[in-house]
């Protein structure tokens, strides 16, 4: 693959996003994977696919997602170990580590490889700008009113404390995830690529 010009000190790009239900995480991976050549890995799109294909995981996991619970944390691991290492080009993580102890966890699991993340992005989007976007979409029953309200509770409790937790240990940024989706990517975009030029030093 031809090295891409964009953030160019990163042999292999590893990215986290952090936000709500509705924030734009979907949307800006798919965005960011495109631009840096890496892996767009969703922990929420796999185990939709798994319940779709009505895989044993997919059986087990189908009720968590229709009431908006996290999925244990075991389950997601097992999924998640083979993309991860997978990606030698790097990637984009959606939706995982949701929890300190995912975070740990993985960390665990990762650091051993060399393929721990970089940069956890954090998108920041006002409450009724998300019910809006969840209502407007409509993803058939973990789109309901009283589910969407209870996914907003369980990432206020679960996944707000990941927040103090990446920004002691790596290099975090928050953008403002309310503005049209090109203009939150280039944002995102731009502040990687500092990032990138402040890892290869003066030149
Ligand atoms: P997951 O699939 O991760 O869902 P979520 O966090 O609820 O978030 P969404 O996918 O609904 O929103 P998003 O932030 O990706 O936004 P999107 O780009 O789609 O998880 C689903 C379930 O799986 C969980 O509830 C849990 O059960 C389980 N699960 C997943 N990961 C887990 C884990 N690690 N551990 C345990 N359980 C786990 O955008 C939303 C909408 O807004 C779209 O219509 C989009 O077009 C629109 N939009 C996006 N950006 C903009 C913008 N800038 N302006 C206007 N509209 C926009
Ligand atoms: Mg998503």
């Amino acid at each position: 693959m031809c090295r891409r010009p964009d953030a160019e000190a990163f042999d292999q790009m590893r990215l986290l996003l952090i936000g709500a239900p509705g924030a734009g995480k979907g949307t800006q991976a798919e965005l960011l994977a495109a631009r840096f050549g890496i892996a767009h890995i969703s922990s929420g799109d796999l185990l939709r696919q798994h319940v779709r294909d009505q895989t044993p995981l997919g059986r087990t996991v189908k009720s968590y997602l229709d009431r908006g619970d996290l999925v244990p944390d075991g389950l997601v691991m097992t999924m998640l170990r083979e993309p991860v290492l997978a990606a030698v080009n790097g990637y984009v993580l959606d939706g995982f580590p949701r929890t300190v102890d995912q975070a740990k966890a993985s960390y665990a699991v990762v650091r051993q490889l060399g393929a721990e993340v970089q940069a956890a992005i954090h998108l920041a989007v006002p409450r009724e700008e998300l019910m809006r976007r969840l209502l407007a979409r409509g993803r058939g029953s973990e789109d309901g009113e009283a589910v969407i309200e209870h996914r907003l509770e369980v990432y206020q409790e679960r996944t707000v404390p990941l927040l103090d937790y990446y920004a002691g240990r790596e290099w975090m940024f928050t953008v403002d995830g309310s503005r049209s989706a090109e203009a939150v990517h280039e944002d995102i975009a731009g502040r990687i690529q500092k990032l990138a030029d402040m890892i290869a030093g003066p030149t």
